[in-house]
């Protein structure tokens, strides 16, 4: 068992699964060739996402951490072809403007927001405006932050939406207590939070793949 199976299987589940989409391909190459990290969900995550709106029947969709707009096409996929709106939010302005182009090329550039600036402000400001309630929310930006990213998550939702933290096992580190890297503490953090958190049932999934070994939390809020 190591990375190279884990990427191969990937291809393999990929291949039968989730066929070649240009607009999908056009978006990560866009994204490479703009010089963008590719810490995109991969194909099979993104999928799951999608499959995730679609269940839930998500009208609106709520992200924080846009990079250059993979993940978001998946969700707002997901609301198609009744259609709805998806906010992304994103700090830096050179991956909002990508991830803009790549919703213009997708065809959704009118059911997606893109929100440029620090998480921390764009989230009260959307909670001021009378925002949401989302339907679902993907939480997928800097991991130190993810526990008030959390709690903010939970003051824009309402009974039933459903809400996903990205990189929530960090190849395993996350069990370390000790552990000096500031991501891993952002986790256990939200750990904390949630052991106490009545109004949200959660479960948290490790997997290995193409992205390495790591995991996701869903949770509903009750
Ligand atoms: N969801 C994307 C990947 C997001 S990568 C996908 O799967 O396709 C994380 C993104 O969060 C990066 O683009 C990064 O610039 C952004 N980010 C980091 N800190 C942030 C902050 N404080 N506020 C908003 N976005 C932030
Ligand atoms: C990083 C961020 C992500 O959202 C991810 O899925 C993988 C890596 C990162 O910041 O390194
Ligand atoms: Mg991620």
């Amino acid at each position: 068992m190591n990375p190279e199976q884990w990427t191969e299987v990937d291809r393999y589940i990929g291949s039968a699964l989730i066929p070649a989409d240009p607009v999908l391909d056009a978006a990560l190459k866009a994204s490479a060739d703009a010089g963008l990290p590719a810490i995109n969900v991969s194909p099979a995550q993104g999928k799951l996402l999608h499959l995730l709106t679609r269940i839930h029947g998500a009208r609106r969709v709520l992200e924080v951490g846009t990079l250059g707009g993979y993940s978001t096409i998946w969700l707002a996929r997901g609301m198609l072809p009744a259609g709805g709106k998806v906010v992304t939010l994103e700090v830096d302005p050179k991956h909002a403007r990508i991830a803009r182009t790549n919703f213009e090329h997708a065809g959704l550039a009118k059911m997606i927001e893109v929100r440029e600036g620090r998480a921390l402000d764009t989230l009260p400001q959307l909670a001021t405006e009378g925002r949401g309630p989302f339907d679902l929310i993907f939480i997928d930006a800097d991991k130190v932050r993810i526990p008030e990213y959390f709690t903010w998550a939970l003051k824009l939702s309402r009974r039933g939406s459903v809400i996903i933290v990205d990189n929530v096992i960090r190849k395993g580190e996350v069990t370390d207590a000790q552990s000096s890297d500031p991501s891993v503490q952002g986790v256990r953090q939200l750990n904390e939070l949630l052991a106490k958190e009545t109004r949200v049932s959660a479960t948290t999934i490790q997997t290995v793949g193409s992205k390495g070994y790591d995991g996701f939390t869903l949770a509903v809020v009750n």
